[in-house]
């Protein structure tokens, strides 16, 4: 079901943000915004702020933020039509039966057909499972101790021997060549048709956070390669940026995760009452995946096989989630493999012990570091200690290093005053190892990008905010000056409305994005506390001093592109640009 722009404006319009809040949880006036607890993290004083002026709402503790349709999406699960049909009831607001897909409705329309083909999918796989050959994928499930409540949870089903069953079966229902191909869950082959691409196996459906099906892993019933088949990456399937379960896990309500490596791990841990269990899909963890758990928990216990490889997997997650903000620890499970095994063979009580004992992170990387050294060699075990002191300098704030480095070496028995003198050593070894001068320009471009992504950021906000400046700005900036994907997309949006009406509506830009993470992030867009108390001469001179930063960095783009590709007409227009920026921003008074 869609509505076109027209009519999602009119619902938005007609439903005001700070009702609408205001009736899940208490708000109390502060300034021009309403204040109240957050209900997306757990806290004691509100930061979580609803405008009227602006119809958003932003959370300064935990980052989420939105328009009214976001926070109903968020907060009542509601997919975007549920939540449009909702607040139509609310307001009395008739909705159109059926509409049509203007052209701009063109991408979410093949999204939404993507969304629709795996939910088909899905029904289809659970209801063979219970018919007569998909028995054997039910009783395998069974087999290994899944309850008919989980099998339903997560909708485990099982696709057919023949191979074009489910390719039979969405044609029957309407889905075209076109789109099922789109899909992933066929292979077209010239010669031999179409097939289906999982056949005789056991299904796992992979949902997002809202509950969506967008890809399946598919598991040989027994022994067979490859084990687990998966869906390929689609516009709905990125296996980078989401994970299996976080539909459940996010509203567990721990502060922490488990994050395992297997579907049936996280299966296993759910049915056990650790609904807080997650796992990536198939692939390493990504530093998406880390930012996506960061919104919801500051905290990850580390569940991955106890075997070699799972070790290693978890040394690499570590400094992912680290760098996300969030602190690790590792469950041991030994003498058993993984979780499923381990709950299996010990049972929920024991596991919840292993997750009070786990090993804090960095305690961890020494352990599987020692594991590589042979103590009874003087010599190895020298080594080992090098190493030790040069991970501990990992820590750079003074008291934490000393602390840790007391407690290592308290552990490994070596003196403190010996060690804490090696890790001194090493830190202001007058040579920077190749690591650190790596890591000091990595960070010196990072920093200058986001300095750059800062700039686009708080101009945006300023246009935004006082859309008087766009007709200051007309002819010196367009949105393909914001040279961040995202913020193009948005200066895009905002150039057209005040092009069209002579003003903007932040809240209804809100309406182009479909995952709340970029919702979020552009409701942080729109939120005039970015500019702070500056007078209006400051102001004026910020203001310019912005202009100039994001054109300039932009001009350098093109110019650098330009020579990467030697297209000698943006060359010679890029210089061009640059030759009269300081006249052209004059003229504007800027
Ligand atoms: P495991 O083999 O540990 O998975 O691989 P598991 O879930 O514990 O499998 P069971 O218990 O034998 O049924 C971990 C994950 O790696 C991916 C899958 O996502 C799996 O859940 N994997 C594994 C693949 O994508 N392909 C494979 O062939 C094997
Ligand atoms: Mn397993």
């Amino acid at each position: 079901m869609y509505y076109s722009d027209e009519v999602v404006e009119e619902v938005r319009s007609g439903s005001d943000i700070v009702d609408v809040i205001g009736t899940y949880i208490k708000l109390q006036k502060k300034g021009s915004n309403y204040m109240g607890l957050c209900p997306f993290h757990g806290e004691k004083t509100p930061s979580f702020s609803v405008s009227g002026s602006r119809q958003m709402y932003h959370c300064f503790g935990c980052g989420v933020g939105g328009n009214v349709f976001t926070f109903l999406m968020e907060y009542e699960n509601f997919s975007f039509p549920e939540a449009i049909q909702h607040l139509a009831d609310r307001a009395g607001i008739k909705l159109p039966e059926q509409e049509f897909t203007p052209e701009a409705k063109r991408k979410a329309d093949r999204r939404m057909r993507l969304f629709d083909i795996n939910k088909e999918a899905a029904k289809f796989y659970y209801v063979r499972m219970k018919k007569d050959p998909g028995q054997t994928a039910y009783g395998y499930f069974k087999k290994r101790g899944l309850s008919d409540e989980t099998i339903t949870k997560f909708g485990l089903g099982y696709s057919d021997k023949g191979g074009r069953e489910l390719y039979g079966y969405l044609k029957s229902q309407g889905f075209d060549d076109d789109i099922l191909k789109e899909s992933g869950l066929f292979t077209f082959d010239e010669k031999r048709g179409v097939y289906d691409k999982f056949w005789n196996r056991a299904m796992f459906p992979i949902m997002d956070g809202n509950s969506k099906v967008i890809g399946f892993g598919g598991r040989v019933m027994g022994d067979g390669e490859p084990k687990y088949l998966n869906s390929p990456e689609t516009p709905i399937f990125d296996k980078s940026r989401n994970l299996y379960a976080l539909n459940y896990a996010r509203q567990s309500r721990k502060s922490y995760f488990l994050l395992c490596e297997g579907y049936m791990d996280v299966i296993s841990l759910h049915q056990a009452g650790f609904t807080n269990a997650v796992a990536s899909l198939g692939t390493a963890f990504t530093g998406l995946q880390a930012n996506l758990i960061a919104r919801y928990v500051k905290e990850v216990y580390i569940t991955y096989d106890s075997d070699g490889a799972g070790q290693k997997a978890a040394l690499r997650a570590i400094p992912i989630l680290r760098a996300a903000g969030i602190s690790a620890k590792v469950i041991n499970m030994k003498p058993y493999k993984d979780p499923d095994e381990f709950i299996k063979a010990l049972g929920a009580e024991e596991y919840e012990k292993r997750i009070q004992s786990a090993r804090n992170s960095f305690y961890f990387e020494i352990d599987v570091l020692k594991s590589e050294f042979d103590f009874s060699d003087p010599e190895q075990k020298t080594k080992f200690f090098r190493e030790t002191a040069k991970k501990l300098l990992q820590f750079t704030e003074e008291l934490e290093r000393r602390t840790y480095t007391e407690a290592i070496a308290k552990e490994y028995q070596i003196s403190f005053d010996m060690l804490n003198r090696l890790v001194n050593q090493y830190g202001s070894a007058e040579m920077p190892t190749e690591e650190k001068k790596d890591s000091y320009t990595e960070r010196k471009k990072q920093k200058q990008e986001s300095g750059l992504n800062t700039s686009q950021k708080l101009l945006l906000t300023w246009l935004t905010t006082e859309p008087a400046l766009l007709g200051k700005v007309k002819g010196i900036l367009t949105a393909e000056d914001f040279t961040d994907e995202f913020y193009y997309g948005a200066a895009k949006e905002v150039f057209e409305q005040y092009e069209k009406e002579g003003t903007v509506t932040p809240a209804r830009i809100l309406n182009r994005y479909e995952t709340k993470e970029e919702q979020a992030k552009a409701a942080e867009l729109f939120q005039t506390t970015l500019l702070g108390d500056l007078d209006e001469m400051q102001k004026a001179k910020a203001f310019a001093e912005t202009v100039r930063k994001v054109k300039q960095s932009s001009i350098e783009m093109r110019m650098g592109r330009a020579a990467e590709t030697g297209d000698l007409e943006a060359m010679q227009k890029a210089i061009a640009e640059q030759a009269s920026l300081n006249t052209t921003l004059q003229k504007a008074g800027l």
